[in-house]
């Protein structure tokens, strides 16, 4: 089977900023943390694999399917929710869904179905007929997920999706990417926090100043710095130990 996410040397530059500076990376499907301080080249990467930004050099690959030049085929196997993801909020959660549904080409009758599942794997079927405007900010996330799940996507793709939640919310928005995970969907989550891909995350990757400072599996982490505080390992990973 060809690897969920395949980087070869990739390279991007924002007019002389260096965002992303000779990655390579293979990941097979699984939940996978890219961890990183901020500016370390996390959206950037994302958004490669998406097909909305074009690399400089290199090449990324989904299951097989480039990037770039087969976007169409990319699109329908990959769901994302966004850094600052919007909503139309005089919408309905469940209206919201079954638009998004619509946008992605699903028939009427699919997206009536898949909108009343995923409602529920997201804990919102209480919720769909109200307003998003009155959703808490866990519930407006957890409606974010939602929308990357609609189309049944391979792969979903969390920009830093817990940053603006309090620790309860982020606990809920947690176990829903673990199970969503264990379903057989590949799961990308970048973070700076990690515990929280601890938490989760199978396999992880650590960026920093665009280019890949450790990556391994947490048994490996740990092995390598026990003792250590998360807060520590990441920085000692990110500062290669200077701060000591
Ligand atoms: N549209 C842009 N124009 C100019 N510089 C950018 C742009 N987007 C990102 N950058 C720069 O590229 C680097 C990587 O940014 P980004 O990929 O957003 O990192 P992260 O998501 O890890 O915070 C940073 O130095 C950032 O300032
Ligand atoms: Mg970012």
């Amino acid at each position: 089977m060809k690897p969920a996410i395949e980087i070869k040397n990739l390279h991007k530059k924002y007019g002389k900023t260096p965002a992303l500076r000779g990655v390579n990376l293979e990941i097979e499907p699984c939940i996978f943390g890219l961890l990183g301080p901020n500016g370390a080249g996390k959206t950037t990467l994302l958004k490669i694999l998406l097909g909305l930004i074009k690399p400089d050099q290199g090449s990324a690959k989904i299951f097989g399917y480039d990037c770039l030049s087969q976007s169409l085929e990319i699109r329908k196997m990959l769901g994302y929710l966004g850094e600052d993801h919007r909503f139309y909020e005089y919408m309905k959660g469940k209206e919201y869904l079954e638009f998004i549904g619509l946008i992605k080409g699903l028939t009427k009758e699919k997206v009536k179905l898949q909108t009343k599942e995923i409602l529920e794997k997201v804990k919102l079927s209480e919720f769909g007929d109200k307003k998003i405007k009155e959703y808490s900010q866990g519930m407006k996330q957890r409606l974010g997920l939602a929308q990357a799940l609609i189309g049944n996507p391979k792969v979903i793709i969390l920009d830093e999706p817990t940053s603006n939640l309090d620790p309860i919310g982020r606990n809920d928005f947690l176990k829903i990417i673990k199970e969503i995970g264990e379903a057989d969907t590949t799961v990308v989550l970048s973070s700076h926090i990690l515990g929280e891909v601890e938490q989760v995350c199978d396999s992880l990757v650590f960026l920093d100043k665009g280019q890949i400072v450790y990556q391994g599996k947490w048994p490996e982490l740990r092995e390598k710095f026990p003792q250590k505080s998360l807060q520590d390992i990441f920085i000692e990973i990110i500062t290669g130990g200077e701060n000591e």
